[in-house]
């Protein structure tokens, strides 16, 4: 059973200066909640308990907002603005939080290898809240995405990346998979490129933030060497994991926003005004 979800959450926010100059990028609400709580929501609905939370300097904001504020609750208690504060507790109720520093940024293979004491030797999930998932009642049975991948994992056994078909001018921007289609909506890996460029992308299938990983991905880590960017890529890792067993990319149900992006960010907003306020 996968208990534990990883949150990469080091990383600068740079796209969105000056919001992110002093606040973690993972804070940024949609509407009023932070990215990172709709991300842990989609864990604790998988079935997970166990939230693993690599940060960095600057992002203590992240650990204050999983815990209790005696100050605030005191303030607010017994007024009907208590309400808000409910799905936050809810939280803090059905999970648990631990955290580690990544002290350099190396790059998200290195964030989740930086992860592992959290993790030790168990397959885990690995969020990136900035991909913002949301279940969609029109398209599929109504779980999240990574219900779905857990689901998926139960069957299979074996790391699970998360893909969703991108215009072939934006696979610049995403590791991209090719790989055998087993099921209509599972491809068994055969290639694995991050951030290729339009004519080198072996198809268009890219992956998002969400990945299920078997325990062995950490030894793979740690002898990747730095690929695009010179960063240690968790795909390159990935592909090792392919060649030698078997790594899926499933093309999940429900919607993705790129939460990264200040276009996908304004898209996420009005969705979810419209659909939960
Ligand atoms: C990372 C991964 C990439 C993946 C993307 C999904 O890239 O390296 O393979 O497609 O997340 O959001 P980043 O967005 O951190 O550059």
């Amino acid at each position: 059973m996968i208990k534990k979800c990883l949150f990469p959450a080091a990383g600068y926010g740079t796209r969105f200066l000056p919001a992110t100059k002093s606040m973690p990028k993972e804070m940024l609400p949609v509407v009023n909640k932070p990215l990172i709580q709709y991300g842990v929501e989609e864990a604790i609905e998988a079935g997970l308990s166990n939230m693993a939370i690599v940060t960095g300097r600057g992002k203590r904001a992240m650990e204050d907002h999983f815990d209790v504020s005696y100050e605030l609750e005191h303030q607010i208690e017994g007024s009907d603005k208590e309400l808000h504060l409910e799905g936050i507790r809810n939280i803090m109720e059905s999970c648990t939080f631990s955290y580690t520093r990544q002290i350099e940024m190396k790059g998200l293979g290195h964030a989740i290898l930086t992860g592992e004491p959290l993790i030790g030797d168990e397959a885990f999930a690995v969020v990136l809240a900035d991909d913002l998932c949301l279940a969609d009642e029109d398209d599929g049975d109504g779980d999240g995405v990574l219900a779905q991948m857990v689901k998926l994992y139960k069957q299979f056994r074996c790391s699970i990346v998360a893909v969703e078909e991108v215009p072939m001018e934006e696979v610049h921007k995403y590791g991209v998979i090719k790989g055998e289609m087993i099921r209509d909506d599972i491809f068994q890996v055969s290639e694995m490129v991050e951030k290729p460029a339009t004519e080198d992308a072996p198809s268009n299938l890219a992956i998002i933030g969400r990945y299920i990983l078997t325990p062995d991905i950490f030894d793979i880590l740690r002898e990747t060497t730095p690929g695009v960017g010179g960063e240690i890529q968790i795909t390159d890792a990935l592909m090792k994991q392919a060649k030698e067993g078997c790594v899926l990319g499933y093309k999940f149900k429900g919607k993705r926003f790129d939460c990264g992006s200040i276009a996908g960010f304004i898209d996420a907003t009005n969705y979810c005004f419209k659909k939960f306020y």
